[in-house]
C-alpha cells in the first residue's frame, strides 16, 4: 500500500492541532515517556481568528508540523528539531514590547494591547529561508507601519532596530550556538513601513508554537528568513544601519539587507532554487521570493551585488 508523504496531505487532512496536543499531554502521563517527552509537549496553544488579508499566494500551505517541527531559532539549539523540543521552556506570559528612540511616543507595551491595534489577517505567504529551504504559512498578524504610526517616528528614524528576548537560563549561551545573543534584526525604515511586512501573532489560525516566535515575530516575506526575528521584546527606532546577528557573525556571507535573490549565490552555495519542505523536486527561487511586483521599487539604483 502505497505510503502517504506529508505533501500529498491536503492542509484539512492533517491531524488537528487539538488531537495531536491531547495525545502528547496523554503520553506524557506515562512514565516511561520521561523528560524528553515533557519537553516535546506544546502548550494548548489559543485560537486567533482573522480576516483573510492581501497579498496572499494561492500555493498550498505546508502541512502545519513541517513548520512547527523544522526551526531556525538558536536560543534553543541549533538544530532544526531542536526548537521544537527546548522552546516550551519560554515563557510568553506577560509580555511587553519597548518601542524607543527616535519616536515621539515611546511606550513600554503590553502585548494584548498591541494586538487591539488592528484587524487581525490571515496573510498566506512563501518564506524563503538562506539555507534554501522554503515554506508557505498562513500567518496571522497585521502590518508592522500601524504599530510604528502609533509612536510617530521622528524625522532622524532611518532605520528600525529589532531586539528578541534572550534569558541564560534555559536558552544556549552563545558559545554553544555560536552567534551573539540577544538575536538583533533591522530594517530601514521605508522597508519597515512596507504593507507586506507583518508583525505576527500566530499561524495555522492558532497563536504561534513557541519554536516559530511566540508570542509576536516578523515576518519579511522578501527576504531571507533570518530577517524574520522571532519573540520580540525591543523595538527601537535609529539613525543608523543597525547590526544584526548574521551579519555580525559572518558578514561575507550575510548582509543587511538580504533581499532573496537567486542570482546572488552564498559563498557556499546556490540560491538558485529551494526545496519546499515536504516537496521532493526543487523549484525555482523567484526575486524577492516572488514579491518584486509589491517592494522590488524599494531598491531602485542600488546595486543588489554590492547590498546583498
Ligand atoms: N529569531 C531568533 N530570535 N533567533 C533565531 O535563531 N532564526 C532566524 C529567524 N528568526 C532566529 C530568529 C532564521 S535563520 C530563520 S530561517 C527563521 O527565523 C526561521 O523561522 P521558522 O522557524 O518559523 O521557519
Amino acid at each position: 500500500m502505497p505510503i502517504k508523504k506529508s505533501s500529498d496531505l491536503r492542509y484539512s487532512e492533517v491531524t488537528p492541532q487539538s488531537t495531536y496536543l491531547n495525545r502528547r499531554t496523554f503520553l506524557s502521563a506515562v512514565p516511561l515517556a520521561g523528560a524528553a517527552l515533557l519537553a516535546t509537549r506544546a502548550k494548548a496553544a489559543a485560537k486567533l481568528s482573522a480576516i483573510k488579508g492581501p497579498f496572499s499566494t494561492d500555493e498550498k500551505p505546508t502541512p502545519y508540523q513541517d513548520v512547527a517541527s523544522y526551526n531556525n531559532f538558536y536560543e534553543f539549539g541549533t538544530g532544526k528539531d531542536q526548537p521544537s523540543k527546548n522552546a516550551n521552556r519560554l515563557k510568553t506570559s506577560p509580555w511587553t514590547i519597548a518601542v524607543e528612540g527616535a519616536v515621539s511616543k515611546p511606550k513600554v507595551f503590553d502585548l494584548a494591547d498591541v494586538m487591539k491595534m488592528a484587524p487581525l489577517e490571515e496573510r498566506i505567504y512563501r518564506h524563503r529561508c538562506v539555507e534554501a529551504w522554503s515554506i508557505v504559512v498562513p500567518w496571522i498578524g497585521f502590518p508592522l507601519n500601524v504599530l510604528i504610526k502609533a509612536v510617530e517616528p521622528t524625522t532622524k528614524a532611518k532605520f528600525v532596530a529589532f531586539q528578541s528576548l534572550y534569558d541564560s537560563k534555559y536558552m544556549l549561551s552563545e558559545r554553544s550556538a555560536g552567534i551573539a545573543f540577544p538575536y538583533v534584526e533591522g530594517l530601514r525604515m521605508d522597508e519597515a513601513m512596507h504593507p507586506l511586512a507583518l508583525l505576527c501573532f500566530g499561524m495555522y489560525g492558532q497563536e504561534l508554537p513557541n519554536q516559530d516566535g511566540a508570542p509576536v515575530r516578523l515576518v519579511v516575506p522578501w527576504k531571507y528568513g533570518f530577517k524574520s526575528i522571532k519573540s520580540i521584546v525591543k523595538i527601537k527606532f535609529v539613525e543608523k544601519e543597525p547590526p544584526t546577528t548574521w551579519n555580525l557573525s559572518n558578514s561575507r556571507e550575510y548582509g543587511f539587507y538580504s533581499n532573496v535573490n537567486p542570482t546572488v549565490d552564498h559563498p557556499r552555495w546556490s540560491q538558485a532554487s529551494e526545496r519546499r519542505l515536504g516537496e521532493f523536486l526543487k523549484r525555482k527561487t523567484l526575486m524577492f521570493n516572488g514579491y518584486a511586483d509589491q517592494v522590488a521599487s524599494l531598491y531602485t539604483g542600488m546595486d543588489l551585488r554590492k547590498y546583498y
